[in-house]
């Protein structure tokens, strides 16, 4: 079965082309292309949704042509844009020129479904993506299989690199899904794929927007997570401490749930003083402030982490989001793991973050759920991966 997977809910114009064996063991990756934003947005300080929406228009197609290119299967052909294409494509203003200029002169590739990120994200640009993925399916009469963003760097971690494709792993449950991106921190309880129960949440910022907030007030560019997480392991190597701790909120409580607000609040003010003493925030202060914040984010993710393996009975933890891309955090995980005896799902590094083969995956995994692709589909900024136990 072959997938194209199309992700456009936040920052990444994203689109993977993949080939699943008929047994659901092994994976192929023909095409995979991401288009980062992050220069566009970083001047902004955080991703700007109208900006976002403008460049995903802009986006698709080049990134379309590439991962078919890469997957053997861009030629010419002959299709019609049809009136009723254009319809889907009236709110894309940009994005219906490129279309009906390019998408006729492209063939139908051999892929037996679409699938398009339908949320959680930003509203103005998961329309787009959706919006192209329906026009895609009605053009090249294609079925259309619409998938939760969330789901999708859960089922990432399933898949494991071999020499010649990547091998799908089917995990031993009750498994546990920690998601750690820049909008969820939520702990996942899992009964098997498809089933999700929301166990822990965060009351207030996600822990990938604590590291951006974090960044922002020590003047690093954005996006902050992978700036924080170089300069903690520097201060490691060197041996730099902050020049204060830093709280490590809610660690103790009975839940699962985090705040990362108090944490964010508590360098604003640790900033304010240093700057009140007089003492600059050079580099070796802000190295040491950023090794005490990411220790004090894997202090609690662990706890939590731990506390809910022992409550549930847990086989297995399945690890997603691009927060998991820090590797302070995998180590911890890493360790906690062979702690208590559970088997570590962790999604490659470079799949850790947004793109469109988890999107592909997840259409996989619903595949029996097509939708039809001329009726109109909504966008949720907010959509839960399963009900709040
Ligand atoms: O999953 P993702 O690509 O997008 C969302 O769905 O939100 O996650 C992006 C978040 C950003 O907040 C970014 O700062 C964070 O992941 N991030 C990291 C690292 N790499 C990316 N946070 C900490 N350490 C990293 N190495
Ligand atoms: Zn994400």
């Amino acid at each position: 079965m072959k997938i194209l997977g199309i992700e456009t809910s936040c920052d990444e114009t994203a689109i993977s082309l993949i080939e699943v064996d008929e047994k659901g063991e092994a994976v192929k990756i023909l095409g995979n292309t991401v288009h980062s934003q992050i220069d566009i947005h970083a001047s902004y300080g955080g991703v700007f949704p109208i900006l976002a929406k403008r460049e995903h228009q802009r986006n698709l197609i080049p990134v379309l042509e590439k991962t078919l290119m890469e997957a053997s299967m861009l030629s010419t052909g002959q299709n019609i844009v049809t009136s009723e294409i254009e319809k889907i494509l009236a709110r894309e203003p940009k994005l219906v020129v490129m279309f009906k200029e390019v998408m006729p002169k492209i063939r139908k590739p051999d892929i037996d479904y679409i699938s398009v990120t339908y949320g959680p994200g930003l509203e103005p640009a998961l329309w787009v993506g959706i919006n192209f993925a329906r026009a895609l399916a009605v053009l090249w009469n294609i079925p259309l299989v619409r998938c939760n963003h969330m789901e999708g760097h859960v089922l990432t971690a399933l898949i494991k690199k071999e020499p010649s494709n990547y091998s799908i792993t089917k995990p031993i449950f009750p498994a546990l899904s920690l998601l750690i991106s820049g909008g969820h921190t939520q702990i996942v309880l899992i009964e098997k794929i498809g089933s999700y129960k929301i166990i822990g949440d965060t009351r207030d910022d996600a822990v990938g927007e604590c590291f951006d907030k974090i960044a922002r007030m020590l003047s690093l560019p954005y996006p902050g997570g992978p700036k924080i997480s170089k300069l903690a392991d520097e201060a490691r190597k060197e041996n730099i401490q902050s020049p204060e701790l830093l709280p490590r909120p809610m660690i103790d409580s009975k839940d699962l749930d985090f705040s990362f607000s108090g944490l964010k609040t508590a360098v604003l003010y640790l900033v304010k003083r240093l700057e009140e003493k007089g003492i600059a925030l050079d580099e070796t202060i802000k190295k040491g402030i950023c090794r005490e914040a990411e220790d004090a984010i894997t202090d609690v993710i662990v706890a939590k982490m731990r506390k809910a393996i022992e409550k549930h009975g847990i086989e297995t933890l399945i690890i997603g989001g691009g927060v998991i891309a820090n590797k302070n955090i995998r180590f911890h995980l890493e360790k906690l793991a062979s702690d208590c005896s559970v088997s570590l799902l962790l999604p490659q590094f470079d799949h850790a973050t947004d793109n469109g083969l988890m999107i592909a995956l997840a259409g996989y995994f619903n595949s029996t759920k097509t939708i039809d692709a001329k009726l109109p589909l909504k966008a949720f900024g907010i959509l839960p991966l399963g009900p709040r136990a």
